[in-house]
C-alpha cells in the first residue's frame, strides 16, 4: 500500500516538473511571437524612458553581502562618501536578469561575497532593476536598453565626480543582465574595462545586430560563459552565438553535469516540491557558479580550449595552448582583445570546484584482416605521480575502423600528476559479439586462426592542463597477450622489454 502511494506521488511530481518546463518555454514562445509583441512594442515606443529612474545602485559591504544598506544616488556626491566608495579600487557592478519572484536570487549575495573574498578593497555594487525585471519576459527584455542607459549615466557621473578610471569598472551581468551590461557599455562616454556575460539571454537577442545585444564593442574586454544554449522549439534560454571577445561553452554550452532530470528528482526527494524551480534554472545559473568558483578557487582554475566545434572538442582534438589557444575560465581569463568571438570549450564536474583534467588519447587500431566497423566499450585507468583515476570510459564518437588512428577526449576529476602508466580495456558490445562469433566460425573454416585480432602498439597522450605529450607502449606483450586489460608505460621504459605488439582480442577456448 505504501509503495503504491509513493508511486503515485512520484508520477505527480514528474508531471509537475514537466509542466513547469513547458510553462517556462511556453512563456518564452508566447513572448517572441509577433502578434503578441506588436501592441507592447507600440506601447514602449510611445514612452521615453531615457530620463526615468529604473535602477538603484546598492554598494554592498563585505560583512553583509546579502543586505542593501547603502545606495549610491547619481548626482548626490554625499552618498559616495556615506557608502565609503573607494575611488582607487576596482568597481564591480552585478546585474541580475529576468525574475519571476521579484526578489534577488540567492546567487547575488554569493557572487558579492566571492568578489570581496578575491578583491578585498573593491566596490561591489548590486544594480537593482527588479521592478522592471519581473515583467513578462518580452517587456523585461525591452527594458534592458533603458536600464543600461541609466547605468551608463551612473558610470559617467562616478567618473566625473571621483575621477575614478572607468578602466577599473567590471560589469557582470547574468541572463538579461548581460545585455543590460552591453547597453551600459555602449552608452557610457569612456569604455569600461570589462564586461562578463553569464549565460546572456537568448530570446529576443539571438541573431540581433551587435548594437542591440551584448557585443565585443561594449567594453575593452568582453568575456562570456554559455551554459544553457540548448534549443527547444527554435529557442534557447541562453544565447547560442558568440557575443564577446572570448566565448566559453562549458560542456558544449548545454547539458551541465548535475542538472539532469535524475538530479531534479533527487533534489525533490531531499528538498520537496520547491526544488523544481531550482532544477529548471540549474543549467542557466551554472554560468554564475562557474564564475564564483573561479573567484574562490584560484588555484583550481579550469582551463578552456579554442575549438571549431563541440564535436571536435569531444574527440580530444583541441587541447593545444599554442598561440593563445587555451585560456582560464572565469575571473582570471587572459584578455585577448584583438580577436572577437573566439569560441572555447571545457568540461566540468557536477559541483564546485568544477575543473577537470583533459587528455587526448590517440590510438591506432591495426589488424591484418579488414573488419566491419566496431563499437566496443573502452575503459582507461590513469596512474600518475599524484594518484590514479580508474575505470574512465573512453567515449566513442565514431565506430572503430581498423588501420586507422582514432582520437579521444578523456577527462578526470582527479589530478593524477605526471602520467606514468595507463591501462586499456576493450570489451565487446553485444552486437559485436555476434558478428565476432560469425567471424570466428568463418576464420575457422578458412583455417585462419588469429588474423582477425585487433592490435594496439602505442597510445599517444596529450595532457591539456600541463601541455605534456607522451607516448605509451605496451609494458609486457608476452605475458599480457591473453589478458583483456593491457598495461601501457612510457615508451622508453617499454623499449627494453619488447617492441612486439599486443593483441587485444583473443580467441577464447
Ligand atoms: C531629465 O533630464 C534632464 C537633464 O538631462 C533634467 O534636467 C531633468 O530634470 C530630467 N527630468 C526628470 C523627470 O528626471
Ligand atoms: C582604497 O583602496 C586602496 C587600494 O585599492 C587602499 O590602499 C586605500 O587604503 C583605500 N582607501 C580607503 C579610504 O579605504
Ligand atoms: C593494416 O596494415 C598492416 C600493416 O601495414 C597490413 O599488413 C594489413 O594488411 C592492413 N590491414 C588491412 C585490413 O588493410
Ligand atoms: C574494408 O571493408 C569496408 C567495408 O566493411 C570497405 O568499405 C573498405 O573499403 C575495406 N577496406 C579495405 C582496405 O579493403
Amino acid at each position: 500500500m505504501k509503495a503504491w502511494k509513493s508511486g503515485v506521488v512520484f508520477i505527480l511530481v514528474l508531471n509537475a516538473a514537466v509542466c513547469h518546463v513547458t510553462t517556462l518555454e511556453g512563456e518564452l514562445a508566447d513572448s517572441i511571437s509577433g502578434n503578441f509583441l506588436d501592441p507592447i512594442k507600440d506601447l514602449l515606443n510611445d514612452r521615453d524612458d531615457s530620463n526615468q529612474t529604473v535602477a538603484r545602485f546598492s554598494l554592498r559591504k563585505p560583512s553583509h553581502p546579502d543586505a542593501d544598506q547603502c545606495y549610491i544616488v547619481p548626482g548626490r556626491a554625499d552618498t559616495l562618501a556615506a557608502c565609503t566608495f573607494n575611488r582607487t579600487s576596482k568597481t564591480f557592478m552585478v546585474i541580475h536578469g529576468w525574475t519571476l519572484s521579484g526578489m534577488f536570487e540567492s546567487w547575488v549575495s554569493k557572487l558579492v561575497s566571492a568578489l570581496y573574498e578575491r578583491e578585498h578593497g573593491a566596490n561591489v555594487i548590486v544594480v537593482d532593476w527588479l521592478t522592471l525585471a519581473q515583467n513578462h519576459y518580452v517587456l523585461a527584455a525591452q527594458k534592458t536598453k533603458a536600464v543600461g542607459q541609466e547605468i551608463a549615466r551612473f558610470i559617467d557621473w562616478i567618473e566625473e565626480s571621483t575621477n575614478a578610471p572607468v578602466e577599473n569598472i567590471h560589469l557582470i551581468g547574468y541572463s538579461l543582465g548581460a545585455h543590460v551590461a552591453g547597453f551600459a557599455g555602449s552608452h557610457v562616454t569612456n569604455k569600461v574595462g570589462r564586461i562578463t556575460g553569464l549565460d546572456p539571454a537568448g530570446p529576443d537577442f539571438e541573431g540581433m545586430h551587435a548594437h542591440r545585444r551584448l557585443s565585443p564593442d561594449d567594453a575593452h574586454f568582453v568575456d562570456v560563459l554559455h551554459t544553457f544554449t540548448r534549443g527547444s522549439l527554435g529557442l534557447s534560454i541562453g544565447i547560442q552565438q558568440p557575443v564577446g571577445h572570448v566565448d566559453i561553452y562549458p560542456n558544449g554550452g548545454s547539458f551541465q553535469p548535475g542538472c539532469n532530470l535524475r538530479g531534479t528528482l533527487e533534489k525533490i526527494a531531499n528538498f520537496g516540491i520547491f526544488a523544481i524551480t531550482d532544477a529548471v534554472k540549474c543549467e542557466h545559473e551554472r554560468s554564475v557558479h562557474l564564475f564564483i568558483d573561479s573567484l574562490l578557487n584560484e588555484q583550481d582554475a579550469a582551463q578552456a580550449y579554442r575549438c571549431s566545434s563541440s564535436q571536435t572538442f569531444n574527440r580530444g582534438m583541441c587541447l593545444s595552448c599554442r598561440k593563445s589557444r587555451c585560456n582560464t575560465v572565469g575571473y582570471d581569463i587572459s584578455k585577448v582583445r584583438k580577436a572577437r568571438n573566439v569560441q572555447m570549450y571545457t568540461k566540468t564536474r557536477a559541483t564546485m570546484p568544477f575543473r577537470v583534467y583533459h587528455y587526448q588519447l590517440k590510438i591506432h587500431f591495426s589488424s591484418k584482416v579488414n573488419r566491419s566497423e566496431m563499437e566496443p566499450s573502452l575503459t582507461v585507468s590513469l596512474y600518475g605521480t599524484k594518484g590514479e583515476a580508474e575505470n574512465l570510459e573512453l567515449k566513442l564518437k565514431e565506430k572503430i575502423a581498423v588501420n586507422k588512428t582514432h582520437s579521444f577526449l578523456l577527462v578526470t576529476e582527479k589530478d593524477v600528476g605526471d602520467l606514468l602508466m595507463l591501462t586499456f580495456k576493450w570489451e565487446e558490445t553485444n552486437s559485436w559479439s555476434s558478428s565476432r562469433l560469425l567471424k570466428m566460425v568463418s576464420s575457422w573454416w578458412g583455417g585462419d586462426s588469429g588474423g582477425a585480432d585487433v592490435q594496439v602498439h602505442k597510445i599517444r597522450v596529450r595532457a591539456g592542463e600541463t601541455q605534456q605529450k607522451m607516448v605509451f607502449c605496451v609494458k609486457n606483450p608476452d605475458v599480457q597477450n591473453l589478458m583483456r586489460e593491457v598495461t601501457f608505460v612510457r615508451c622508453k621504459d617499454a623499449l627494453r622489454t619488447s617492441g612486439k605488439r599486443v593483441t587485444l582480442e583473443n580467441h577464447r577456448p
